[in-house]
């Protein structure tokens, strides 16, 4: 079946082992949480709301065209800047055809938050991929505004919502660690009356929280033990603030990880996003070994910012504890590439929430590796990785299932393999992270023509 996003062909890849060090500099493209927000929250903002550094991934374009679907004015300069002329909290207006959010769960889920709160009807879809993962868990929360979802069996997308003409503003506490979650509750309370409560057990990304701030919304946090508790006033008038987005660290981490594979090299990323709730991985790293030097931190836009740099490293087992997990969320698949290269063998506990992601992630990221010679148990939630020391035999099809993680981390295994490793598809990693191949190349990767199949 072809799976690659609408209108492109599925796109099979190999990658060779580097040829000698990897070495550069290279900017990756900015933050995928907070392009989404900056354009949602410029939408429900009065005035114009100027943007810098936004990602320009498919995933991303999803969510300007369905702020551009719901009234909001949303224009790319050529200089690559990018404006929203908002409509104000509880201004948007209903779309003439259906939301298509692709393959971006962030951008179906929170916008389900902010429909919720607007008394105006929408249908959503997407991509083969978003319509398998689970929406009851927005779903449910949101209907206790007013709002009226109705959905394939099973809470799967497409999804009717009718929002709510006078919402009520809601007191939860989210089940799951998720920030999508979170953000869509928080968002449903922008235009609810009152004050929104969501208790989280344990702490996710706060990029919303943060991003509330800087467009003017009172937003308290309360921190109590493990959990946080945030409470949001309700309709306020958000007035446009400018975003500079920071560089995105879940994509930094493939050129980083790489350069820790490959003997000899040295890479640096520069202005990578440095929130405490996107760093599990670089810390995971830590411990395994590596140096991990920032230099240049700074804040930009209320978040801190710094130039990476790593160099070739051979790197020891670690066993991951599941409370990190939020944190880290999306760079388990290529931490667990860092654990193949190990010596020793890598526990990575509590990996629940990887098995609702673009693919079931857990699964994926267990056979990209094990088709490539690399021993790997799934015990529980639990994924148990036995490095080789570097010595990867490679060799294997690797099956991404419309998953842009699950592409990049492959690839960026064939780069200290044996035998070459083949993707079936790397159309999706430009959801995330557009122009990856080409920026590996530049360091020094062998990323290329697919093996012919036997
Ligand atoms: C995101 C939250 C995470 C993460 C996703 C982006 C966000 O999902 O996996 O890539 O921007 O809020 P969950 O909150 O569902 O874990």
């Amino acid at each position: 079946m072809d799976h690659a996003p609408s209108g492109t062909q599925s796109r099979p890849m190999a990658s060779r082992r580097a040829p000698g060090p990897l070495s550069g500099r290279i900017a990756v493209p900015g933050d995928k949480s907070i392009s989404h927000r900056a354009l949602m929250f410029g939408a429900l903002a009065v005035g114009e709301t100027r943007i810098a550094g936004l990602l320009t991934g498919e995933d991303v374009l999803r969510t300007a065209a369905a702020m551009r679907a719901l009234g909001a004015e949303v224009i790319q300069d050529p200089d690559g800047l990018w404006r929203v002329a908002g409509r104000g909290v509880g201004g948007l207006t209903e779309p003439t055809d259906i939301l298509d959010m692709g393959n971006s769960g962030t951008a179906a889920r929170l916008l389900c938050g902010i429909l919720a709160s607007h008394p105006i009807f929408s249908v959503m879809t997407g991509d083969d991929s978003l319509r398998r993962r689970p929406m009851r868990r927005v779903i449910d929360p949101l209907t206790a505004t007013g709002a009226r979802f109705a959905s394939r069996d099973g809470g799967l997308l497409p999804l009717a919502i009718e929002g709510a003409p006078d919402a009520h503003s809601l007191d939860y506490r989210v089940p799951v660690p998720s920030a999508q979650v979170k953000s869509a509750v928080l968002l449903a309370g922008l235009n609810a009356r009152g004050t929104t409560r969501v208790e989280e057990p344990e702490a996710t990304r706060d990029h919303t929280e943060n991003m509330l701030r800087h467009f003017g919304a009172t937003v308290e946090v309360e921190i109590v033990g493990n959990s946080r508790i945030i409470h949001l006033h309700g309709q306020p008038e958000l007035r446009a603030a400018d975003v500079t987005v920071p560089g995105d660290p879940s994509s930094a981490a493939f050129p980083l990880v790489a350069a820790l594979l490959v003997p000899g090299s040295s890479v640096t990323v520069p202005s990578v996003g440095l929130n405490p709730l996107r760093t599990g991985l670089f810390l995971t790293l830590e411990e395994m070994g590596a140096a991990v030097a920032i230099a240049n931190r700074r804040l930009e836009g209320g978040e801190p910012v710094g130039d990476l740099i790593v160099s070739g490293t051979a790197l020891r087992a670690v066993d991951v504890p599941p409370e990190r997990a939020p944190t880290m969320i999306d760079e388990y698949p290529i931490l667990a590439v860092a654990a193949a290269g190990a010596t020793g063998t890598t526990r990575m506990r509590g990996l629940k929430e990887l098995r609702v992601k673009e693919s079931d992630r857990l699964s994926a990221t267990a056979a990209l590796l094990s088709v490539n010679g690399v021993k790997v148990e799934i015990e529980g939630d639990d994924l148990i990785v036995h490095g080789t020391g570097g010595a990867i035999p490679g060799g294997g099809r690797v099956e991404t299932h419309m998953d842009h993680r699950v592409a990049m981390s492959a690839l960026v295994l064939g780069c200290i393999a044996t035998n070459p490793v083949s993707v079936d598809d790397v159309s999706f990693i430009d959801t995330s992270f557009p122009g990856f191949v080409s920026l590996m190349a530049a360091l020094g990767a062998a990323l290329g023509a697919a093996i012919a199949d036997a």
